[in-house]
């Protein structure tokens, strides 16, 4: 009886033992500090290549790898989910997303109800029209028919040469379909970012598209990430991308997506 009541204490110790070893190897393999770490939900619209992608059902992009890296640097785990345009509004001001990136353009509209990190890269809007097409810049657009994702800079910037309410203006849930209405005769041009319509007319050139700049009519513009309004992750985001500004990582990125070397020092003094 009495062995039998120490047999017992002993085989429970040894299990105890064991779960208590498993548990171990387990945070060592995570290495301890790494299994607490946070994770951090960052959406976007996968519909606007280079930045955001998707390709053989992975999303990815310089905003991806850019996100990444920022995240990574805070200390934070990461989880990055195509959900779309006009959702990564709503859930980011509803607080269900921590993070969008999505070559969104930092301006004051959006900065009454949303926080923005520092400026991460510069843009402008371009214009896209079939080879030998009658518009040579941002003027001829007037009277034509002009395709553009819905609530972006693109729109606003031919709302303000045709008019708010034109109904010559075609909005889309994403700009692969305006592109799409171009291609099909259903519009006269898209207006979009230079980003986006440098790399289509690269990757289509049997489309036989080609690129109106107007520097006259269009702004410069800059990508920040986009955050609740008071999101307490900006100042580690902010630090972390200026870490990676100074550390090689931004220009890195930059160069495997554009080809080019960025101008971080341009970027940075827009803090
Ligand atoms: N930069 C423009 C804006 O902020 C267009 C961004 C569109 N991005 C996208 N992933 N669809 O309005």
């Amino acid at each position: 009886m009495k062995n039998a009541k120490l047999i017992l204490i002993m085989v429970v110790a040894a299990f105890v033992l064991l779960l208590s070893a498993c548990g171990t190897s387990k945070t060592s393999k995570t290495n301890g500090e790494e299994s607490e770490k946070k994770t951090l939900r960052v959406v976007t619209d996968a519909a606007y290549a280079p930045f955001e992608y998707q390709d053989k059902g992975k999303v990815v992009g310089f905003d991806i790898d850019f996100v990444k890296a920022v995240v990574k640097e805070a200390g934070y785990n990461v989880k990055v989910e195509h959900i779309g345009w006009d959702p990564i509004f709503v859930e980011i001001e509803g607080k269900t997303a921590d993070i969008a990136v999505s070559a969104i353009t930092i301006n004051d509209k959006r900065k009454q109800s949303y926080d923005f990190s520092v400026p991460y890269y510069l843009s402008k809007n371009e214009i896209l029209v079939p080879k030998g097409s009658p518009i040579k810049g941002a003027q001829d657009l007037k009277g034509k028919v002009v395709a553009v994702q819905n609530g972006t800079t693109g729109q606003d910037a031919v709302e303000k040469i045709l008019g708010e309410n034109s109904n010559k203006i075609k909005k889309f849930e994403n700009n692969n379909l305006a592109i799409l209405e171009l291609k099909n005769g259903g519009a006269d041009a898209v207006v979009a970012d230079n980003g986006v319509v440098d790399t289509y007319v690269k990757n289509n050139p049997k489309d036989n598209f080609t690129i109106i700049e107007d520097d006259a009519a269009f702004e410069k513009e800059f990508y920040g990430l986009l955050l609740s309004k008071g999101s307490k992750l900006k100042p580690e985001l902010d630090k972390a991308i200026n870490k990676i500004f100074d550390n090689g990582t931004y220009a890195k990125l930059y160069k495997k997506w554009f080809n080019k070397e960025p101008d971080i020092k341009f970027l940075k003094d827009q803090q």
